[in-house]
Parts: C-alpha cells; sequence; structure tokens
C-alpha cells in the first residue's frame, strides 16, 4: 500500500534581506512518511519549519529541492488534491460572514448541491462544537478558538482521508483541547490520516502512533514517542496524602528522593526499575491516599533545548557553516534576518 504521505529530502530556502538578499534554509533535506490511517505529530520548537513543510505539501509555496507524494501521487495532481484537508496556522476567514455563510460557501465551492452544502455545514458545526445559537453570528465576532473550530470544520468539508492541522490546538482552552484531541481520534477510528503539527508534547503523546521532532529545520528524531531515547522514562514521580513517617521511613530504600509538599503529602521519586504499584499498594495499605503517578522523562522543551544545541556543535564542527544558512555571512544571518527577525 503507498504511504499516505511521502516526503523526500524536501529543502526549503527563503530569500531574506532587503538589499542584499541571501537565501535561509528553512527546511533541510526533510525525508518523512506517514502510513494510511495514521495520527502523524510533526513537533518542533517555534521556527523549526512546521508550517513550511505544510505549506509545501499544500504548494502554497514551492521547494528549493526535493519532492513530495500524497496518496501515492505527486503534489498538485488534482485527484489527491479533493482528497486532503487543511487547517492552516491562524486561520482568518472573510470575517463578516456566519459559521455558516462560510462553510456552506466553502461547500458549494467543493461542488456540494445547496441541500448537501447545508447539510453537511450542519453536521461538521455540530462536530467541532459550534452550536445553533451561534452559527448565525458573523465570524468577527467569534473569539480565537471559536475561529479555530470553524477552520477545523472546513478542513473536514470534503470529507479528506488525509487531514493536515498546522497547530490544531492553539488558542483553545483545556475543554477545547481535549474537544478537538477526541475529534482527531474519531477521525482516525474513520480510518482517516491525519497529520499535525504542535509544540506541546502532551498533545502528541495524548493522539499519536509515531511523531517527527524537527528542530531547526531538520528532522532531530523520528518513530514512536516511547521509543525515542529521550523520552523514555527515566523514573517515576508518586505523588501520596494521608502518610505517616514511619510508613516513609520503611520504604525509604526503595525511594530515590522524597520531597514534602504538605502535611502528610509526599512526592516520591521512585527509580525506572522499581515497581511503582508494589509500592504504591503498600502505601495505600498503611492509609495513604494516591494523588499522581506520572512517568519521569525529558520534556519535549528539554529536547528540543539539548537537540538545538547539538545541533549547533555539529555545525561549528564544520557542517559547512551554520546548517541553516548557505553562502556568506551566514552567521550573522542566524541571529537576525535583516527584517529584524530573531533566529533561534
Ligand atoms: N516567508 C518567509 N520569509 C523568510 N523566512 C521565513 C518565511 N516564512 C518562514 N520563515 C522562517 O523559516 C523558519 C521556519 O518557519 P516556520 O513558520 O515553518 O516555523 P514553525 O515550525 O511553523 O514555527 P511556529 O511554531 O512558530 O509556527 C523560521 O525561522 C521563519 O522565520
Ligand atoms: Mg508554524
Amino acid at each position: 500500500m503507498a504511504a499516505a504521505i511521502r516526503i523526500d529530502a524536501l529543502t526549503k530556502d527563503y530569500w531574506v534581506g532587503f538589499w542584499r538578499k541571501r537565501p535561509y534554509r528553512a527546511l533541510d533535506t526533510l525525508s518523512l512518511e506517514v502510513q494510511p490511517g495514521e495520527v502523524f505529530g510533526f513537533l518542533g520548537p517555534n521556527g523549526a519549519g512546521k508550517t513550511t513543510t505544510l505549506k509545501l505539501l499544500m504548494q502554497l509555496i514551492f521547494p528549493t529541492s526535493g519532492q513530495a507524494e500524497i496518496l501515492g501521487r505527486p503534489l498538485g495532481d488534482v485527484g489527491a488534491r479533493q482528497r486532503i484537508g487543511y487547517l492552516p496556522e491562524n486561520p482568518s476567514f472573510y470575517d463578516y460572514l456566519t459559521a455558516e455563510e462560510l462553510l456552506q460557501y466553502y461547500a458549494r465551492l467543493f461542488g456540494y448541491s445547496g441541500t448537501d452544502a447545508r447539510r453537511r455545514t450542519a453536521t461538521l458545526l455540530d462536530r467541532v462544537g459550534i452550536g445553533a445559537e451561534r452559527r448565525g453570528q458573523q465570524l468577527r465576532k467569534y473569539s480565537k478558538g471559536m475561529v479555530q473550530r470553524v477552520g477545523i470544520a472546513q478542513a473536514l468539508l470534503n470529507d479528506p482521508d488525509v487531514i493536515f492541522l498546522d497547530e490544531p490546538m492553539s488558542g483553545l482552552d483545556p475543554l477545547g483541547r481535549r474537544d478537538v484531541r477526541a475529534l482527531i481520534l474519531e477521525l482516525r477510528d474513520e480510518g482517516r490520516t491525519v497529520f499535525f503539527s504542535s509544540h506541546i508534547l502532551a498533545d502528541a503523546e495524548a493522539l499519536c502512533n509515531r511523531v517527527a521532532v524537527v528542530s531547526g529545520g531538520r528532522l532531530a528524531a523520528e518513530g514512536r514517542l516511547s521509543e525515542i531515547l529521550a523520552f523514555q522514562a527515566r523514573g517515576w514521580e508518586l505523588v501520596v496524602a494521608d502518610v505517616r513517617p514511619e510508613v516513609l521511613a520503611r520504604l525509604a530504600p526503595q525511594i530515590r528522593r522524597s520531597t514534602g509538599i504538605a502535611a502528610h503529602r509526599y512526592a516520591l521519586e521512585l527509580p525506572i526499575e522499581s515497581r511503582p504499584a508494589a509500592i504504591l499498594s503498600e502505601l495505600v495499605a498503611a492509609g495513604a491516599t494516591l494523588v499522581s503517578l506520572n512517568p519521569l522523562r525529558d520534556t519535549l522543551e528539554d529536547f528540543f533545548v539539548r537537540r538545538v544545541a547539538e545541533m549547533r556543535d555539529e555545525a561549528r564542527e564544520g557542517y559547512g557553516g551554520n546548517h541553516r544558512m548557505s553562502g556568506a555571512g551566514a552567521r550573522e544571518g542566524a541571529q537576525k534576518d535583516d527584517e529584524g527577525h530573531a533566529r533561534d
């Protein structure tokens, strides 16, 4: 079976500077494959190249080199494009239309009849949680989170097989995030492929089969989150309440560190090779209450910071100057371009 998405050495240089234009490598030979039916997390810090990759896949911009396929067809193939949905980063719509008008208009562009367009619009607005009472309101009166939901509905209008979502959770409150996560899992259960970008590890943990981490335009890691070394648990943090000190003293040999949070409430750090369930049962048998149990591992932020530092070292060790730039002036350009955008 063909991959749902295949990205092959995709590279994008932007031309930056005003008087003396020079290339700035926003994406550096990125290669990836996403299988049909996967929810794939495309993770990276600000400026990593996530939006650039999505725009290249949508042909909103064109690559300096490299290529990609969606559903086994080259980018731009009309048949494949009809089976794709896309939520841009920070979607903005003509905001004097109501959510209903906007979606119906788009649905008509996709070739749905008037009745079908109305039906699809209603179903999708239900699906993204915009209630009947808000649908007739102009989008300019919508909150950011609601516009984001309309954007998601728009991405699903043509009943796509492959859905690209650029930061789908951005601007949403915790309830909104939960709704969108649930929606993404529903889409997966319907057999669709979802490719979404995020800089939040928890989103990926809650959703993904696999992830790719990009940093500085390059692939920094790829695979199952649990298999990416940096994210493997290094231990456990067990928070318990109602613990008597003598119970804690008895368990001390099995605990790496214990920190008192409040009276009789402790955060216990357990080594990875320990059996947290067994320690927890002993504590509970002695009257303690479980507050939380979490694996201790690198956060995405730790990983980014380390990876960015490693990549800088690689560049210094003769990667042909700064890997994100080519040509002279690369190093000062890495700090700031002529338009004043801070780099890294
Ligand atoms: N039109 C452009 N001209 C010049 N540089 C650009 C342009 N668009 C993006 N860049 C630069 O390319 C790099 C990658 O940007 P991109 O928007 O792809 O990052 P991102 O991973 O989506 O970041 P964020 O999490 O902030 O959305 C950044 O350094 C950005 O400043
Ligand atoms: Mg972006």
